[in-house]
């Protein structure tokens, strides 16, 4: 496993639509491991392949609290099937856009299938924090990132948080 270089805003990759795996091999595997560790490491709650650059349909995540015991979660080709009217406000950040959080409205629950760690089809209903973060994480997948559902000036003032910070670190150095 390795840790590898999340992708910040804005970097154009991120602007990527993703393509679908075509077979769930020790390959994809290896690439989840990577994504996990990566994500683990930030440390975060959900990442996409495109955020390492890769352009792959691909999700991880792990919803669980800090302390209790890690339950990674892995989406292979993820789709929503279904999702319901009544919505969900929830603040939301990202490891591609750091430090910088604003709530966005998303359905509270959405129908998913998706391939899993082994490649088995999973389908099953997503609810509260479960629901925002894989819709959060399959809008990467599409190039969207959360601070395109808020205003261009929000989402100008994101960016340019993020370079700001960047460019700060590097003068650090
Ligand atoms: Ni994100």
């Amino acid at each position: 496993m390795a840790i590898k270089q999340i992708l910040t805003v804005p970097n154009p990759v991120l602007k990527q639509v993703s393509r679908s795996v075509e077979r769930v091999d020790d390959k994809t595997r290896a690439l989840m491991d990577d994504m996990l560790e990566t994500m683990y490491d930030a440390p975060g709650i959900g990442l996409a392949a495109i955020q390492i650059g890769v352009p792959l349909r691909i999700i991880v995540m792990d919803l669980t609290e800090a302390e209790a015991e890690p339950e990674p979660k892995y989406f292979i080709n993820p789709e929503i099937l279904d999702d319901v009217e009544e919505l969900r406000l929830w603040e939301e950040g990202c490891l591609s856009v750091p430090d910088f959080y604003e709530e966005v409205e998303r359905p509270e629950r959405v129908k998913l299938r998706y391939l899993n760690y082994d490649g088995e089809e999973v389908t099953e209903w997503a609810k509260g924090m479960y629901s925002t973060c894989i819709q959060h994480e399959m809008d990467h997948l599409n190039g969207v990132l959360f601070i395109d559902h808020l205003s261009r000036l929000k989402r100008q003032r994101a960016i340019k948080k993020v370079q700001k910070a960047e460019r700060e670190a590097e003068t650090d150095e």
